[in-house]
């Protein structure tokens, strides 16, 4: 009798488990559970993101479905059928999965503003006049702390530095003076942002150790307040950006409490990528001498042009084009943006890949596009895409190379460190100018070298995937002195 029930009991859990265990549908991608119930996949995902999707793409192909903490995530790495999900706003939602992260880092909830309102006011700060008074300030910025970096310090005397150490601070600096209201405490915000900033993605993923969960809340609330206005409350004519935003927040029914708190989220959108890219930017130019030559002769030429004019340009780099530097840029990107564009399925989806094929997307699963995977590191697309290229983005006849294929067809999205659609990169223009702007001041103003001639460049941090800018576990140490005033342009 006690058997009869036992096997009962089990017969009937199995039927339960079978019941709601999902199964893949006729016309679903491939689906990939992983073997621990509800966890799925989860902690591969966290742990190295490009290395797991890339073994699932391996196993299924270019689209497959994978359980991740309770989520049905839909992974698609065929960059031509991207559109489908990029420009789909019907059956497809970016905001909501957005706020809860928003809400789970920054501890922030927007409720009264709308997505669409948010972008309009940032599209409009970071274009025309705004941008151009925005990157003039920059670049004083840029000038005026590398060189008061240096007081102290004889000119022909070598300091030793880590280079993401020093790229992530000037940058940074720059960018929070530039930005977020001038007061005098840019080196306590830029240690206090490294301290968040380091443990940022374990806030995403819910995996902070008790310490970690503490060094956190303190960083944030140390953050809130060293962010928090010292603007009058009222009508006062904004002075800086944050003002305006602040101003715009006030408009849009946010409260003082929550307004404090969007401009941590607004200075880790703002500050966290710069810093790093131009981090690998110059650790490839120092680790592959014939792109530094490249680089470095194409700035010579500029200045070269620029002493024979009457009234030089104040900024080179804004007058000239700068093909060889560009391609340099997006081949930096092409290795060390990391994205992940993310969709909620909020109804039933036929999704219609380029090839033909249609697959049934579920109402409640998400969508991920991974683009480090495909197309950035994709070898059917870019050949050797694990080697640094500076003249990959180049034609021959040193114009910008825009055509790439895959199976014999043109790519629209070969390289996509912004991002792309509605929610793509709305600094991106900003962003550009400040790395160039600082390479550019570096390599003029600086005599710059590894200090171990054979160094390379340290590997990334794998629980970056996912997060932008990816982030080097360790650095590259170079030491560096100001060049002579008059050696500044044509020693370089
Ligand atoms: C190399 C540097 C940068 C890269 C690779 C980069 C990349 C990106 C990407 C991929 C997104 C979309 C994120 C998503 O899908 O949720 C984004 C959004 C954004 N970026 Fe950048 N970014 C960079 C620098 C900057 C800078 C310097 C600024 C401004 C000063 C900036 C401002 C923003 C803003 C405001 C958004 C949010 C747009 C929105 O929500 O609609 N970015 N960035």
């Amino acid at each position: 009798m006690l058997w009869t029930i036992f096997l009962f009991l089990n017969g009937l859990l199995i039927l339960v488990l079978l019941y709601f265990t999902r199964r893949r549908q006729k016309n679903e991608p491939p689906l990939d559970k992983g073997l621990i119930p509800w966890l799925g996949h989860a902690l591969e995902f966290g742990k190295d993101a490009a290395k797991f999707l890339a073994r699932m793409k391996e196993k299924h192909g270019d689209i497959f479905t994978v359980r991740v903490a309770g989520h049905y995530v839909t992974v698609l790495l065929d960059p031509n059928s991207f559109d489908a999900i990029i420009n789909d706003t019907v059956f497809l939602d970016f905001t909501r999965a957005r706020n809860q992260l928003v809400k789970r880092i920054f501890s922030l909830q927007l409720p009264s503003i709308k997505p669409t309102a948010e972008r309009k006011w940032m599209e409009r700060h970071f274009h025309g006049l705004h941008l151009s008074k925005l990157n003039s300030s920059m670049n004083i910025h840029l000038q005026n702390l590398l060189l008061s970096d240096q007081t102290g310090f004889g000119p022909s005397e070598w300091r030793q530095d880590g280079l993401f150490s020093l790229c992530y601070s000037l940058l940074f600096r720059a960018g929070y003076l530039t930005l977020f209201e001038r007061k005098d405490n840019t080196a306590t915000v830029y240690k206090e942002f490294r301290k968040f900033d380091n443990l940022l993605t374990k806030l995403a993923r819910c995996s902070l150790k008790q310490g970690e969960r503490e060094t956190a809340n303190s960083s944030r609330e140390r953050l809130w307040e060293l962010l928090s206005p010292s603007w009058p409350s009222g009508g006062s004519e904004p002075a800086s950006w944050q003002h305006s935003y602040h101003h715009f927040l006030q408009e849009e029914g946010v409260d003082a409490e929550m307004q404090k708190r969007a401009s941590l989220l607004q200075l880790w959108t703002t500050q966290c990528n710069a810093g790093p890219a131009a981090f690998w930017l110059l650790g490839f130019l120092l680790t592959h001498p014939e792109a530094m030559e490249a680089v470095k002769s194409e700035i010579r030429c500029l200045t070269l042009q620029d002493t024979s004019l009457q009234h030089p340009p104040i900024n080179p780099l804004e007058a000239h084009s700068t093909p060889v530097f560009d391609s340099v840029l997006s081949e930096t990107l092409r290795l060390t943006a990391a994205v992940m564009i993310n969709r909620e399925v909020v109804q039933d989806k036929i999704l219609r890949m380029a090839n033909g094929k249609e697959y049934h997307l579920r109402q409640g699963d998400r969508v991920c596009l991974f683009p480090f995977l495909s197309p950035q590191m994709d070898p059917e697309i870019h050949q050797d895409p694990q080697i640094f290229k500076y003249d990959r983005f180049l034609n021959e006849d040193i114009t910008v190379k825009d055509k790439f294929y895959k199976k014999e067809k043109r790519l629209k999205y070969y390289n996509l460190p912004w991002g792309a659609g509605k929610n793509i990169c709305v600094g991106k223009e900003f962003a550009v100018t400040a790395i160039k702007q600082f390479v550019f001041l570096l390599l003029t103003h600086l005599d710059m070298e590894m200090c171990d001639p054979e160094a390379k460049l340290p590997p990334v941090n794998p629980s970056r995937y996912g997060f932008g800018m990816l982030q080097p576990d360790g650095d590259l140490q170079v030491r560096y002195r100001l060049k002579m005033p008059q050696h500044r342009m044509l020693l370089i």
